[in-house]
């Protein structure tokens, strides 16, 4: 049997000396891949087991402690890029828990060190565990002079032209600080910064970034700082090191005043003073995990007199008073099972992996999304690697699955020597798996690439894109019929009652009359009932009059969303003119054509899947139905021509207190404006509200015209 898979109470002398110098060649090699190619082969779990192993081995066998342990080190030696750094004090590590009882026993372990009885309470800090880099600042009379990474505890990397980018952190600190500051912290992007940058990358073909932290520290070793720069970095001060005078007794003061000097500080820093009261709040961080816009990977326990840490001291790489609870962790191996294909409205094929169901971060992960056929082969959206060594998805392999946040669990990387002999490369199906019609790759007219998405031809025929197309028409931003979910959709779109059949939009709205002159009355169907019946009804009939831009939404036109049906009702005012100059532009060519092209925010893209939607006699027969049943109003027109508004880019912040904020949002666009979420150098105006932070800084800082409430009004009233 190999020395790994034995229990460490049975292993010989020999086989531990084995296994720990197993686990050393390979704690160092997965250290390095973290340390200095931010690129790991394992999840953090596998990575603490595999460091716990070596412990318990250690602990059973002192003897064989070798020079290389894992025990002996903190993280990797420093890559040769940047200059080094020694620190004054060193970067030390946490020792980690993964359980309540593990922090009952380092509670407990703090007691008993120093000879306190449990009545005399010691009090505990307890804050997230940031899942960044961790950075050590120091500041001379006031003054950044040296940022340096960890490093391997030691020495670190003089990265300070990089931290210099990073707007958060103070460049000088206040009057009447210590001489000597060295303020340590993590550096971290944002959850919604990397979604934005990976957006980005995507828009511009290029390979995305696995996860913020990997994406930080690759921020941070740029040579370029003007790279860093372009990254958002952000920054938590926690710690510190060398301090010509303490400015405080405690941990928890200590960090409130670096909040004082200018630091960010995390908010759910608590002072608790009993193992139930850090157990909950350990409980509440974990809830909170999702919404914060930060990963984190566990909570940081530390005694908060610092004097009882003085006491307390260290051992060789941590810490006695400081203790990381650990999360279980969000990434995790499983198997996929099979690869099935879901067929959305506009007929993609969306091939989905069905895994073995995993934990992932408390979190059972049962599906993973393989976005189209080239993602499968290991293929981006430009056809550049995806993974390693262009490793694709196969039906039986095992794979490594990400849960991130709310997003879509991802499948990482595929483990290839875990691949089973007969798994065979995945076969995209050439045809649609629900109507059987066929399935094609679109191919690009202007770059001549084939599109990454596959696509089912038989547009009405196929009940995939029929019941998608009603659900998207029902959804809450277009016709929003309470009442009228996935479930019944499907039910009435099965049915083989004509009283009861949907098939079509226009179907939603003779139902009720259909039913009238029926036998098979619906409140007797089994899930309906007199009473939700009679709600169904008056939801579907308080829609016969409709806004025309849901109208417009909900026919489901391939790329019009929202904001582009907003600006077709807006430009066209009223169904009948928006639909007859869709007819007329059905040449892609001549005044309608062109009309169509000139609204701003909309491009040929999406003029021409409009004018061939109408194209579709189909469509325009299902419209015309529709359309006796329900009319669509007149949109409000802007009155561009005198609207000191008009064309302009707005943004609203802060609480509002003179209107709410759809009130503000549709008054601006109903005067010609564009309303936007983000200030950038495209916008024009912001109007602030109370409490405005960092969009109305920003405007500031590119010079946009800024305004309150009251200014705005008397703006637009003229
Ligand atoms: S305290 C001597 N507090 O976790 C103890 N560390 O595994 C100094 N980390 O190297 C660290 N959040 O990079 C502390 N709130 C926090 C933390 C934190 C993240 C990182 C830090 C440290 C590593 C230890």
């Amino acid at each position: 049997m190999p020395t790994e898979s034995v229990a460490v109470e049975d292993l010989t002398i020999d086989d531990a000396a084995t296994e720990l110098a197993r686990l050393a060649k390979e704690v160092a090699h997965h250290d390095a891949l973290y340390h200095g190619k931010d690129q790991p082969e394992i999840s953090d779990a596998d990575y603490d087991a595999l460091k716990r192993r070596n412990d318990a081995i250690e602990a059973r066998f002192p003897a064989l402690i070798r020079e290389d342990s894992p025990s002996r080190r903190v993280g990797a030696a420093p890559s040769v890029t940047f200059a080094p750094v020694v620190h004054a004090r060193p970067m030390l590590s946490l020792d980690n828990t993964f359980s309540q009882e593990d922090v009952q026993d380092f509670v407990a372990s703090v007691y008993r060190f120093l000879g306190r009885l449990p009545d005399q309470s010691i009090a505990f800090t307890a804050e997230p565990k940031i899942d960044g880099l961790s950075m050590s600042i120091r500041y001379e009379n006031g003054r950044l002079v040296t940022a340096a990474t960890r490093g391997d505890g030691t020495t670190g990397e003089n990265v300070t032209a990089n931290i210099r980018t990073i707007k958060e952190i103070p460049k000088e600190l206040p009057r009447g600080v210590p001489a000597v500051v060295e303020v340590r912290g993590e550096v971290y992007m944002a959850k919604s910064d990397f979604m934005a940058l990976n957006k980005q990358m995507e828009a511009e073909g290029k390979q995305t970034y696995v996860n913020p932290r990997n994406t930080a520290a690759g921020s941070l070793r740029q040579l370029d700082a003007k790279v860093t720069a372009s990254r958002k970095l952000k920054f938590f001060a926690y710690a510190w090191g060398e301090m010509s005078d303490m400015p405080a007794d405690t941990q928890f003061d200590t960090v409130q005043l670096f909040k004082d000097w200018g630091f960010p500080v995390n908010p759910l820093m608590k002072r608790l003073n009993s193992v139930a009261d850090i157990l909950a709040h350990y409980d509440d961080i974990g809830l909170k995990r999702p919404d914060l816009d930060y990963d984190i990977d566990g909570v940081v326990y530390k005694v908060d007199s610092l004097e009882l840490q003085q006491r307390l001291g260290f051992r060789s790489r941590s810490p006695r008073w400081a203790t990381a609870h650990k999360f279980p962790a969000e990434q995790a191996f499983t198997t996929v099972e099979k690869i099935e294909i879901q067929v959305g409205r506009t007929g993609a094929l969306t091939p989905v992996a069905r895994l073995t169901p995993v934990t992932v971060g408390g979190v059972v992960v049962t599906n993973a999304t393989l976005h189209n056929e080239d993602y499968i082969k290991g293929l981006g959206n430009s056809g550049e690697p995806i993974r390693d060594e262009e490793h694709d998805i196969r039906i039986g392999d095992t794979v490594i699955v990400q849960r991130a946040g709310d997003v879509i669990p991802q499948v990482l990387d595929v483990v290839m020597e875990k691949r089973p002999a007969d798994a065979a490369p995945y076969e995209f199906p050439k045809r649609c798996p629900v109507c059987g019609s066929h399935a094609v790759r679109e191919r690009n007219e202007k770059t001549g690439k084939l599109d990454s998405v596959t696509r089912c031809t038989g547009g009405f025929v196929c009940r995939a894109q029929a019941t998608e197309h009603l659900k998207h028409f029902v959804s809450r931003n277009a016709f929003d019929i309470e009442g009228l979910g996935s479930k019944q959709i499907d039910f009435f779109f099965e049915s083989e009652e004509e009283a009861l059949r949907i098939r079509t939009a226009p179907d939603i709205f003779t139902l009720e009359r259909r039913q009238q002159n029926s036998l098979t009355k619906l409140e007797n169907i089994e899930g309906f009932g007199k009473v939700s019946v009679g709600k169904l009804y008056a939801a579907i009939n308080e829609r016969r009059s409709i806004a025309l831009h849901r109208f417009i939404y909900a026919l489901g036109i391939r790329h019009v969303g929202e904001t582009t049906a907003k600006l077709l009702a807006r430009s066209y005012g009223t169904y009948e003119t928006f639909a007859a100059a869709m007819k007329e532009a059905a040449p892609l060519s001549g005044d309608a054509w062109n009309d169509l092209n000139a609204i701003e925010g909309i491009g040929e893209i999406v003029a021409r899947a409009i004018v061939e939607f109408y194209k579709e006699p189909r469509n325009v027969e299902v419209i015309s139905a529709l359309l006796s049943e329900v009319t669509p109003q007149e949109a409000e027109r802007p009155v561009t021509s005198d609207s000191p508004v008009s064309g302009k880019t707005v943004v609203f912040t802060g609480s509002l207190e003179k209107f709410t904020r759809d009130e503000a949002k549709a008054k601006a666009e109903s005067l010609g404006a564009k309303v936007a979420g983000s200030v950038s150098k495209k916008t024009d105006i912001v109007v602030a509200g109370p409490g405005a932070g960092s969009k109305l800084d920003k405007a500031r800082e590119l010079g946009v015209q800024t305004m309150d409430e009251d200014e705005w009004l008397a703006l637009i009233r003229g």
